[in-house]
């Protein structure tokens, strides 16, 4: 993933290795304005680890050069600005791009799924995307192409945050709320406005690292819970090599997923070699049921993010 648009993290790294604070913290009160995660703070020591680790520094970084990481880090955004066939992402009020990005307002626990707005505490809102709401005026057979494109991008916006979604069988979402089958949306999960990443730490599992989904290119860990026996195979146990809990093994955080199409492949595993397969994986994990021309602008969408 790359290092820009950190401004909206809640997570820091797949398995959220480098967040030290989240919504059950002692200094967080659970649905309130008071749950800010000082992004900053997460940043910072991980600029430090990355430094020891990966770079095999000698000493620690100084306070202020990690200050000077974290100033540039939070500085960086990136987001499409043109669409080959829909033009300019900010034409006709269409809001795409880096510039708006940057304006965009994100706190932790905003537009929270399951207790609402931490600081509003107005009631989760599916729309977490309006991106394209202006373009919603055209239609298919609008003679312009690039107005076709552009009705197949609002389309796609709409699809994300509406087409619904039976979220069954997600380690992270089912098994903690005690319920067999949450109705949803994309959004559901990726909840934080315009951004798409989840604005409280929320790993899940929805089903990446399993067995079935195993290349020969990838491990495959046999792991066997102490107390009951039970034994799972997964290509990466992800969330379970931080916490050391069964529970958390195979959860992954949701990412930002602005400019989205310029990191294939996808996954924490790489394993969608592009957008056209994410979008077919939700459409078998989760048996949604979509059409040629819905997963063709579900994918016209994302590639405008
Ligand atoms: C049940 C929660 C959930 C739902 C519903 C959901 N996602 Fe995700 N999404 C995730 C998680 C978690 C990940 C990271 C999974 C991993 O890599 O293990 C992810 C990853 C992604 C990625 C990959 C991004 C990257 O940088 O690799 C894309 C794109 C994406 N989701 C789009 C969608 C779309 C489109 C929908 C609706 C069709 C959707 N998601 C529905 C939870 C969800």
């Amino acid at each position: 993933m790359p290092t820009t648009n950190l401004k909206f993290l809640s997570t820091v790294m797949w398995d959220a290795r480098e967040t030290t604070r989240d919504a059950n913290s002692t200094d967080c009160i659970y649905g309130t304005a008071v749950c800010f995660s000082p992004v900053s703070f997460d940043l910072s020591t991980q600029s430090n680890h990355a430094t020891l680790g990966h770079a095999e520094a000698l000493r620690e970084l100084t306070q202020e050069e990690r200050d000077a990481i974290v100033a540039f880090e939070l500085g960086l955004f990136t987001a499409q600005i043109y669409d080959k066939k829909a033009g300019e992402l900010t034409a006709e009020k269409g809001r795409g791009g880096p510039k708006k990005l940057v304006k965009q307002d994100y706190y932790f626990g905003i537009n929270d799924t399951l207790v609402g707005d931490y600081k509003t505490l107005v009631p989760f809102n599916p729309d977490v995307m309006s991106l394209y709401d202006s373009w919603s005026r055209y239609t298919s057979h609008h003679s312009d192409q690039t107005k076709r494109a552009r009705a197949a991008i609002a389309r796609g916006e709409d699809l994300f945050n509406r087409k619904p979604i039976q979220i069954t069988g997600v380690s992270g979402i089912n098994d903690d709320l005690g319920v067999a089958v949450l109705p949803g949306t994309c959004t559901t999960c990726h909840n934080t406005p315009n951004s798409g990443n989840h604005s409280t730490p929320m790993p899940l599992n929805i089903g990446i690292a399993d067995e079935s989904r195993r290349t020969p290119d990838m491990p495959l860990y046999t792991l066997q819970n102490k107390a009951t026996g039970e034994i799972v195979k997964s290509t990466d146990p992800g969330r379970a090599l931080i916490t050391g809990k069964w529970k958390d093994i195979g959860r992954f955080k949701g990412p930002i997923l602005r400019a989205v199409a310029s990191r294939p492949p996808y996954f924490h595993d790489g394993s969608a070699a592009n957008l056209a397969e994410v979008v077919e994986f939700y459409n078998n994990r989760f048996s949604m049921g979509l059409t040629t021309q819905e997963k063709a602008d579900l994918v016209a969408f994302l590639a405008t993010l």
